[in-house]
């Protein structure tokens, strides 16, 4: 359902993977050439996955996600995370907090920073453009006092324990490709960048992305628009209000400094 779940203290996102094998985090094994990319859903995992993929392998073209589907610690058996190959490329919406302080300190942890109100209305295209039973059928308004503590609490993550971590913004590509390259240790030529930064765009990758469409409405898929401030679509005044009330009390709670405009 809609409802948020709650482990350890820390609210986590919504979707059902989470809630099933969140116990998988506990056994988590790092490897001191993991790449843990952590996000709340709907900021851009598929993009910056897509970036690190290119950028770490080499290839030019994008990933066929049919075939080669991301990895989830949350959300696979531990057994088939032990055995992919390194380097591992995984993907997170589990907070930092609750990884075992071994992966913090082992891995490379890319974190992405998209404005939460873009990935709260994303979240809701995401749940209304679902197939079957996980759809929701209501209205923004329904959804946004269903959802908006665990949204406004989205960048609740103790970034401080880990050793390794890079932020990442959601938009000037080019820039975050480089940055991303340099980051991991695999720095590559102005041509490179330009071919990582073309394919990765969102026009690129709606139109040759390869991904699973089964659990889609006809016509739907998960690159929506990709525009920053599409939030302002949809937010009445009191909803913005609301939002950063909470938003900024749970900022201030962290003590974190992030470099990060709401
Ligand atoms: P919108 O619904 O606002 O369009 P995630 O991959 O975490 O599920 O995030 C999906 C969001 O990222 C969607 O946002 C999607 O359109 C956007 N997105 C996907 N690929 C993108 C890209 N290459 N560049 C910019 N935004 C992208």
């Amino acid at each position: 359902g809609l409802a948020a779940v709650e482990v350890k203290g820390v609210h986590l996102p919504l979707f059902p993977l989470v809630e099933s094998n969140i116990n998988n985090i506990d056994k988590f094994h790092a490897r001191g050439d993991d790449v843990l990319i952590v996000n709340w859903p709907k900021s851009g995992t598929h993009w910056v996955y897509e970036v690190v993929k290119l950028l770490m392998t080499g290839r030019e073209e994008l990933t066929d996600s049919i075939k080669e589907g991301t990895m989830f610690p949350e959300a696979c058996a531990v057994e088939s995370l032990e055995k992919l190959p390194s380097p591992r490329i995984l993907d997170t919406h589990v907070p930092l907090k609750l990884f075992p302080d071994e992966a913090l300190k082992k891995s490379m942890i890319i974190y992405i920073l998209r404005n939460p109100k873009d990935a709260f209305v994303s979240g809701y295209h995401h749940r209304k453009n679902l197939k079957g039973g996980t759809s929701y059928c209501g209205t923004w308004n329904g959804y946004f006092d269903l959802t908006i503590d665990e949204n406004a609490c989205s960048h609740q993550l103790h970034f401080s324990l880990a050793r390794r971590l890079l932020f990442v913004h959601t938009q000037d590509l080019k820039k975050e490709v480089r940055r991303v390259a340099e980051f991991l240790g695999y720095p590559k030529s102005e041509e490179v960048y330009d071919n990582v930064t073309k394919k990765c765009s969102f026009g690129h990758m709606k139109k040759a992305k390869k991904e699973p469409k089964f659990f889609w409405k006809p016509g739907d898929s998960m690159y929506r628009k990709g525009i920053v401030g599409d939030w302002k679509n949809h937010f009445t005044v009191a909803q913005n209000e609301k939002f950063n009330a909470i938003f900024n009390e749970m900022r201030n709670k962290l003590r974190v400094s992030v470099d990060f405009e709401l």
